[in-house]
Parts: structure tokens; C-alpha cells; sequence
């Protein structure tokens, strides 16, 4: 009996230890890829709403946070906010659009933090003077505030990358995340700077993340994300009533997405984790639709 359990004990009880130990040391592996614990984040427009999302899910992935805004009020709640679950943030004023403050800011989170490896550029949205509707005349339209719309959303993204992105180039390690749109891949009614400026991004991050990779190495990488849509400050307007119910715009939206409902901005946290991260060390130059099937779906 005790020579049998002896050889069943070798035969049997050890290799399945071996293998299930194996089996851990494997997953955690897989799952340490995900962790951004102690590297530097930027994420411009980290005041925003999607931003405030952002800002949660890297500090919760382990990241510092660098939280640039325009609202020092709203950039240090973000901070409050990432300090109560035990991270640690700053906040940065900051203008996208203004390359002296942009660079300022790279000067102040050098300072603090010593380093950065990833940017999330989260600034941007539609400007309400931008908007072009069924009953504005195409031809007469505000030209100078669609300019303002794609200088915002596409310059407002290339100015911190080529700033941020200098830092993370130089070091030979680093992501970097653009916030694209559904309406780069179909243009949308209404929102022509909007719309182009999208575009451009989803261009900008191809060209940018070729660039990189051959100047400075596979370890530097651009991707983007396409959210669906989120109601956020930036087009509440275009999708809530004033008594707070669906514009018909949104619920062409809604109608849409296969899921039949617009995102929570919670959604987006994972893919951007995993973009950000070591998980995803062979993407670059990719967009990721995060839009419950939108962009996938005829409608029929
Ligand atoms: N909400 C959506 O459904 C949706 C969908 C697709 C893409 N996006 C994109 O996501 C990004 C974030 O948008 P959001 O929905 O959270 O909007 P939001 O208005 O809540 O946030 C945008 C942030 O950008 C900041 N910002 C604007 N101009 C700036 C400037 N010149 N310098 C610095 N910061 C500036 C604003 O102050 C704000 O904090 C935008 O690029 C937007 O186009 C949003």
C-alpha cells in the first residue's frame, strides 16, 4: 500500500502539481502585460468626462497620472480622486493648442515624475459654433469655427504627441493613444470640422506609429480608439433635449448600434489599459472601435 501511493504520488500527484503550477505562472504572466504599475501617464483633457474615465482606469492599472486641463479646479478633483484609491497624480494646466504651454507642461511632469511612457490625448470635441444644421445654409456656414474644430481635434492631438512623444521616442519605450471617432470611418451629419479632423487622426496615427517604429524601434507605438457614443459635455447639446430626454439625433444613434444603447464611458477603460500596456506590444498604428457594433453593422 505504502510502495503503491508512493508511485502514484510520482506518477500522478506531481506532474498535475507541475502542470497546474505551470498553468498560474502562465496566466499571471498574461495578466502582468496588463499592469502599467509605476509608469508615467499624460492624458491631456484628463478633465473632461471621458477623460475622468481614463484617468481612474491607468491610476487603477497602477499608472501616475499627469492630469492636464484647462480647469485647475477640475484637473485637482481628478487628483483627489486618483489620491483615495492610493495612486498618485498631478495636475497640469495646459492648452493643447498653445505648443508653449504644451511644452511647460512636459517641463512639469519631467520635474515631478522624472520620466513618461504613455500619453493619452483626450483633449478635443465639437465646438457648438461649429456645427452645421439642416437648416444652416452649407455654403454660408461658419468656415473659421470648423477650422477651429480640426485645429482642436487634430492639432490638438499632433502638438502634445510630437511634444510628450519626443520623451517616450527618446527612451525607446512608450504608447501613445489618440481618441478617434466614429466619424472617422463615417462621416457624420453636422460635424464637418469634426468630422475631418477625425479623420486626420486616424491618418496621423498610421503615419506616426510607421515613423516611430522605424526611427525609434518596435517599443514605441501609436494606436488609437474610436469610441461610439457617450454623453459627455461636449455634445449634450447635439443629443439631449432640454427636458433631458434623446435628440432625434441620438436615438439614430442608439438605433444604430446593435446594442441599442449608447456607452457607458466605463467601457472604454480596458481597451485603453491594454493599448496602453505591454498586452498589446505588436499593435501599432490601429484603431480600435469601442461602439457596441456600431461601426460594424448596416443597420439591417
Ligand atoms: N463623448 C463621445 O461620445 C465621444 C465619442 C467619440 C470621441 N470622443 C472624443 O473623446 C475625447 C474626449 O471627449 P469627451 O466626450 O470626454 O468631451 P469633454 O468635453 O467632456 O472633454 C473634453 C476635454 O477637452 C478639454 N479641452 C478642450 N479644448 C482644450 C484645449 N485647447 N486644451 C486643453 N484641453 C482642452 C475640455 O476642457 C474637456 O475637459 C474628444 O477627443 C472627443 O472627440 C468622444
Amino acid at each position: 500500500m505504502k510502495k503503491l501511493s508512493k508511485s502514484f504520488i510520482i506518477r500522478f500527484i506531481i506532474p498535475i502539481i507541475g502542470l497546474y503550477s505551470q498553468y498560474n505562472i502562465n496566466q499571471m504572466s498574461v495578466l502582468n502585460n496588463f499592469s502599467l504599475k509605476d509608469k508615467i501617464i499624460v492624458i491631456t483633457g484628463g478633465t473632461g468626462i471621458l477623460g475622468e474615465f481614463f484617468v481612474k482606469a491607468v491610476a487603477e492599472a497602477g499608472a501616475k497620472v499627469a492630469v492636464l486641463g484647462r480647469n485647475l479646479e477640475r484637473a485637482e478633483k481628478r487628483v483627489e480622486a486618483v489620491k483615495k484609491i492610493g495612486g498618485e497624480a498631478i495636475a497640469v494646466i495646459t492648452d493643447v493648442m498653445d505648443e508653449d504651454s504644451v511644452r511647460a507642461a512636459k517641463e512639469e511632469v519631467l520635474n515631478h515624475f522624472g520620466t513618461i511612457d504613455g500619453l493619452v490625448n483626450a483633449a478635443g470635441g465639437n465646438i457648438p459654433g461649429a456645427t452645421i444644421g439642416p437648416d444652416t445654409d452649407l455654403f454660408g456656414s461658419d468656415v473659421q469655427a470648423t477650422i477651429k474644430a480640426v485645429e482642436l481635434n487634430l492639432f490638438g492631438t499632433i502638438i502634445p504627441t510630437h511634444v510628450f512623444g519626443q520623451v517616450i521616442a527618446e527612451k525607446g519605450e512608450g504608447s501613445i493613444i489618440n481618441i478617434s471617432s466614429l466619424a472617422a470611418s463615417r462621416p457624420l451629419t453636422r460635424v464637418l470640422g469634426y468630422t475631418v479632423a477625425k479623420h486626420g487622426i486616424e491618418g496621423y496615427t498610421k503615419w506616426m506609429a510607421a515613423e516611430l517604429a522605424l526611427r525609434y524601434g518596435e517599443k514605441v507605438r501609436v494606436n488609437a480608439i474610436a469610441p461610439g457614443v457617450f454623453l459627455t459635455e461636449q455634445n449634450r447639446t447635439l443629443l439631449t433635449t432640454p427636458e433631458g430626454g434623446y435628440t432625434e439625433r441620438a436615438q439614430k444613434f442608439i438605433n444604430g448600434t446593435p446594442y441599442q444603447r449608447l456607452g457607458d464611458p466605463s467601457e472604454l477603460e480596458g481597451t485603453l489599459v491594454y493599448l496602453l500596456s505591454n498586452a498589446s506590444a505588436f499593435v501599432t498604428g490601429e484603431t480600435v472601435f469601442v461602439d457596441g457594433g456600431f461601426n460594424s453593422w448596416c443597420g439591417v
